[in-house]
């Protein structure tokens, strides 16, 4: 587990992933970006060295597991229904909580980052917005920079933004809205 490292993670050859990580070069790219998003978010609010290590790690850790096989991910989570694109934030906390993870802000952070979790403190919020606002993604470049750069001015605003647009583009594109995402958008509307 990410336990020496707290320096900026200026690019992705600073990153150091655990040994049973499974990511591609581009997915490194871009844990590196939201990294380097929640360090700068924690210098600017002027967190706690233990706030700002659990950001910092929940960056590092939350795409651990997203390029592992489907089977890896249905053994780890125990979910043989739910799709799989949903599972590699419950497999990685499950392997976390299992090598003596015990921060439950770290955990719940990275176990429900790609549905939303409307339980969450700081942790989980600053890990979903920097895993959307890092800007690495190819749309909405100027939107999402503006959002970036005022999320430690409005944290809340800027976090319910987030959120509004995330379900706003799955509605659009027809996917499933899970219960879950719906229960936070009900927390922060
Ligand atoms: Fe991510």
């Amino acid at each position: 587990m990410s336990a020496d490292h707290v320096g900026p993670v200026v690019n992705a050859s600073d990153l150091v992933l655990p040994p049973w990580a499974q990511v591609t070069e581009k997915r490194r790219a871009h844990i590196a970006r939201v990294t380097a998003l929640l360090d700068q978010w924690s210098t600017l609010l002027g967190l706690s060295a233990e706030e700002r290590k659990a950001w910092h790690d929940v960056g590092v850790l939350h795409d651990a597991l997203r390029d592992a096989p489907e089977d890896e991910l249905r053994r780890l989570t125990g979910d043989t229904d739910r799709p799989m694109h949903i599972l590699h934030g419950p497999a990685v906390a499950q392997r976390l909580a299992r090598e003596g993870e015990r921060r439950v802000d770290v955990l719940e952070a990275i176990r429900w980052h790609t549905l939303g979790s409307a339980h969450w403190g700081r942790t989980g919020k600053a890990l979903y917005m920097a895993d959307f606002l890092e800007p690495g993604r190819p749309f909405s470049r100027a939107d999402r920079a503006f959002l970036a750069a005022h999320a430690t001015a409005d944290f809340d605003g800027v976090f319910r933004q987030v959120v509004r647009t995330r379900i706003e583009w799955t509605v659009r594109e027809g996917k499933m809205l899970f219960p879950e995402t719906a229960d936070l958008w009900n927390s922060v509307r």
